[in-house]
């Protein structure tokens, strides 16, 4: 079979055009309005019209294979011989296809780190990485966790109302990384601003990304004089030899890939266990743990949605296409997930199967999925016991999502309690038990704090229609954003 790509790009239609969905060779876009605002069914139509490895346009119609299948995004992970990391090797970079300003390049061009890297040098720099990682107490990580999440809530607890999103979960992975870095407390909150404002791709993102480099080449510099018990001591000791520019790549990659993904990870959880009714039943009556009820949420709607991603070494197949050498592969990890030959029921629970895509797998499976996982399960222990009356203060179809070509993200979650004093006492009645939606009026998401010090209070809530209907178990996983923009500060210096 000859490739379907072509070798040259082509105009896009406008937005709203009905080809817009289609490029070169009528093959569909991965980016766009239309591809943006149903990611999941873009997925499936190209299933149905492919199997399990279609042809597709990433930005500026540039080719490449979408990875649908389960067994085809594991064989693709697994087989580094065949698929490599090294974003070098892409036939569109040969051909000088990917312009300098495209935005494609803050995800693949190449750099000197582990995400990059194959074999031995990748051996090498993981394993500086994941030593290092490997040498935290888990049950120092939940303290961190413990603390920051009582903080947080103490912040936003006496007004009986927050965006769980932009007041808890966008703060606390940050917080809890800048702990296991070995940084001071006080940079916490403005790393999370920086972090925050790198991932929403605005005029400051750049400005804001050389805060997060300077700060973390400050904190080398300090733990070089003084080294503590801490990620950037260990990595700067490590018998792996890493330069001063390696330990503070992987140091950035660390503290972004971390904080974006477990974000991600807290919100979808929050807005599950706020908008299932049997959820949370499950979970509050012992039938269903945290911990599963996490694996249920990365399988249906994985914090990466996608990888970019593996670029073939040889010509080859994968899921029965035929591959040419320098194609790029991008890894659908939300679509794997939701492959019907590992799932043909949806709405059947997983508990205890943990055989997602979410954290990849082969030789670059994320090393920090158990620290991510123990931000996540300890934070939102924390909220359910401190808040135990939490509920929904908008509808669910209220909530929003942002989409980028790579990924999906909850723009907030309102929600209303009983108000809580400092020490965390109920300062009023409690509210009536807790329901899958508002009974009263739906409040405007909040904007995001400055620091965990300045939470802005939402507006009271107001007088409404009574509640929906509670939903039942989503049969269709909802995908989610963002990794990809973080990674767009990730790279960029
Ligand atoms: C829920 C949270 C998280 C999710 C879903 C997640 C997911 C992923 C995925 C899908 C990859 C790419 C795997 C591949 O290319 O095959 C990855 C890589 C990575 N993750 Fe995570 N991650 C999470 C949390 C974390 C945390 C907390 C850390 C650090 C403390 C971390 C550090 C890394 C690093 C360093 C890599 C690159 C590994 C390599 O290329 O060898 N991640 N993660």
């Amino acid at each position: 079979m000859t490739t379907p790509f072509p070798a040259d790009a082509s105009p896009t239609p406008p937005p709203g055009c009905p080809a817009h969905q289609l490029g070169t060779n009528g093959l569909r876009r991965l980016y766009g309005p239309e591809a943006e605002a149903d990611p999941a069914g873009l997925y499936e139509k190209l299933r149905a019209e492919h199997g399990e490895v279609a042809p597709v346009l990433l930005h500026g119609d540039l080719p490449a294979w979408l990875v649908l299948g389960h067994a085809a995004n594991l064989a693709a992970m697994r087989t580094p011989s065949r698929f490599s990391r090294d974003s070098r090797r892409w036939t569109a970079f040969r051909n000088g296809l990917v312009t300098p300003d495209s935005p494609l390049m803050p995800v693949i061009a190449w750099q000197p780190m582990c995400v990059f890297a194959d074999g031995e040098e990748h051996k090498r720099l993981r394993g500086a990485v994941t030593d290092s990682l490997n040498r935290f107490d888990r049950r120092g990580v939940r303290r961190y966790v413990t603390r920051f999440a009582d903080q947080l809530i103490q912040d936003f607890g006496p007004t009986g109302q927050a965006d769980l999103v932009a007041q808890f979960a966008e703060h606390l992975p940050m917080l809890v990384m800048t702990q296991l870095l070995g940084m001071p407390e006080e940079y916490g909150p403005r790393l999370v601003d920086a972090t925050r404002d790198l991932m929403k791709g605005t005029e400051t993102a750049i400005a804001s990304n050389d805060y997060v480099v300077e700060t973390l080449r400050r904190t080398m510099d300090r733990k070089r004089a003084a080294p503590g018990p801490d990620l950037v001591t260990w990595l700067m000791q490590h018998d792996a030899g890493l330069t001063d520019d390696e330990v503070l790549e992987h140091l950035r990659v660390v503290l972004l890939a971390a904080n974006e993904t477990t974000v991600n990870l807290i919100a979808d959880t929050l807005k599950l266990v706020l908008t299932d009714r049997r959820f949370r039943a499950h979970l509050s009556g012992g039938h269903m743990t945290l911990p599963d009820a996490l694996d249920q949420v990365l399988w249906d709607s994985p914090p990466m949605v996608l990888v970019a991603g593996r670029w073939a070494t040889g010509d080859t197949e994968l899921g029965g296409r035929q591959i040419k050498a320098g194609d790029m592969l991008l890894l659908g990890l939300a679509a794997g997930n939701v492959d019907p030959a590992v799932r043909p029921d949806l709405s059947k629970p997983l508990s205890g199967n943990r055989s997602h895509l979410s954290f990849g797998s082969g030789p670059h499976e994320c090393p920090g999925q158990d620290i991510g996982r123990a931000i996540a399960e300890t934070g939102i222990d924390i909220l359910l016991t401190r808040l135990p009356d939490l509920q929904l203060g908008v509808f669910e179809d209220e909530l929003t999502w942002t989409s980028a070509w790579l990924s999906r993200h909850l723009v907030g979650l309102p929600v209303r309690f009983t108000p809580r004093t400092a020490d965390g006492e109920a300062t009023a009645k409690g509210l009536t038990a807790p329901t899958t939606a508002p009974t009263t009026a739906p409040t405007q998401p909040t904007q995001p704090t400055a620091s965990t010090k300045s939470a802005t209070p939402p507006a009271p809530p107001t007088a409404q229609p009574s509640a929906p209907e509670p939903p039942v178990p989503a049969a269709v996983p909802r995908q989610r954003r963002s990794w990809w923009s973080v990674l767009t500060g990730m790279f960029r210096r």
